[in-house]
């Protein structure tokens, strides 16, 4: 099968599938475009479906057992698609990349202690601090305003960790902002945890969503992370099974990973559901030529979003888009708060996540979620321009 455009514009309707994106009407009518939640309207590749639907085909759902050969997948395709050389015993199976942040909030420190982590960030970085009685220590992103492009800001991330805090948490690349994180960035990171003695937690879910001529590069090839870094990843993003819950974590250091099993025995998380595990290995195995064609379209679409956005909604301003399928759309100069550009987006029938939904920062940006057939897409962005012309 060709996984070209034709492929990924196929008709999908997934109302009424009880998925958030589509049903979800506390956000969102029924006659709405979805631009928000970070999944993709895409039917997976063909090589996940028939696995699970001829597993389902056996009427017996008991208990099923660890398979050596989900890790072995899971190796095979971070060495294959990222160059990252994992041994065996150095990954851990998790019901998704959240359980991941917050084992590790509660392995690496202590009720009360600070958490650096670098924001605008994807929402669930806070609350896995905060749930866990640990405190936020927000290090802001330097924005170029004049391209939208944003930097680390590595001196308050040294003052960060110098007045205490006990973990770095990144997001790599970086969901909101689209940023690829180089090389070089990662490897400052990682010689301020090393000089302050802190271990990194990075959630690289989005890892396979990068556009040329990037590269990705994961937190544990860097030399001077790869000893006090844990690596968080999934296939639910990347091959659209964010329902069927699975994801995993690596680490390189025996002792850090020990802490951190300890810490799931004690609160009874285990991993591995039959559906679950079959995908992931269906994934990380069969599902190359998909995923290829995928990212082509993505890229595709990504110049195509610019193009529309200048057209419909001229005066909001986009950050270059290295990585992800996750636009952070700047409408300041519409002089609205998120709350109010929300109200009319659902009014015209579109709905994007919020800027806010990132922290402080994102007031008055939203983030576009552009893994849609482009018609949709396109129709998603006339609302916003419609919604965004009203006095
Ligand atoms: C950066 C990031 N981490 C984690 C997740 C959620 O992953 P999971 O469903 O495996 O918890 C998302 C989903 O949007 C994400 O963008």
């Amino acid at each position: 099968m060709k996984f070209d455009a034709s492929f990924f514009e196929q008709p999908l309707d997934r109302r009424n599938t009880e998925c958030e994106k589509w049903d979800d009407r506390s956000i969102m009518n029924a006659d709405g475009v979805p631009l928000w939640v970070a999944d993709m309207d895409f039917p997976c590749a063909p090589a996940i479906v028939n696995a699970l639907q001829s597993r389902a085909q056996h009427p017996c759902f008991g208990y099923g057992t660890q398979n050596p050969a989900d890790e072995e997948a899971l190796i095979s395709f971070w060495q294959r698609r990222h160059h990252l050389t994992l041994q065996k015993g150095e990954t851990q199976m998790l019901p998704c990349v959240i359980t991941g942040l917050k084992t590790a909030v509660r392995a690496f420190t202590k009720e009360g202690d600070e958490v650096a982590i670098v924001t605008p960030v994807y929402g669930p970085f806070y609350e896995s601090i905060r749930a866990n009685g640990r405190k936020v220590r927000a290090v802001s992103l330097l924005r170029e305003e004049k391209t939208g492009r944003y930097e680390l800001d590595f001196s308050g991330m040294e003052q960060a960790l110098q007045s205490g805090a006990r973990l770095m948490m990144l997001c790599s690349p970086h969901n909101p902002v689209s940023r690829l994180w180089s090389k070089e960035e990662l490897t400052c990171l990682c010689r301020l945890a090393e000089k302050y003695g802190v271990p990194i937690v990075c959630d690289e879910i989005h890892a396979d969503f990068v556009y040329k001529p990037g590269e990705f590069v994961s937190i544990l090839s860097i030399p001077e992370g790869e000893g006090r870094a844990v690596m968080l990843c999934s296939a639910s993003k990347t091959f659209n099974v964010a329902g069927l819950q699975q994801a995993a974590l690596a680490c390189k250091n025996p002792a850090m990973l020990e802490k951190l099993r300890r810490e799931m025995t004690a609160a009874g998380i285990v991993s591995g559901n039959t559906f679950a595990r079959l995908a992931a290995r269906q994934a990380y195995t069969a599902c190359d030529d998909w995923l290829d064609g995928l990212i082509a379209y993505l890229d595709g679409s990504r110049a195509l979003l610019r193009q529309w956005l200048a057209q419909y909604a001229p005066k909001a301003r986009l950050s270059p888009i290295e990585a992800t399928y996750l636009a952070w759309a700047d409408l300041r100069a519409y002089g609205m708060t998120c709350q109010q550009l929300s109200e009319k987006c659902r009014a015209r029938g579109v709905a994007f996540t919020p800027g806010t939904f990132f922290g402080d920062e994102g007031e008055g940006f939203m983030r576009i979620n552009f893994a849609c057939p482009r018609a949709q897409l396109l129709e998603g962005i006339q609302r916003l321009g419609r919604a965004l012309e009203e006095e």
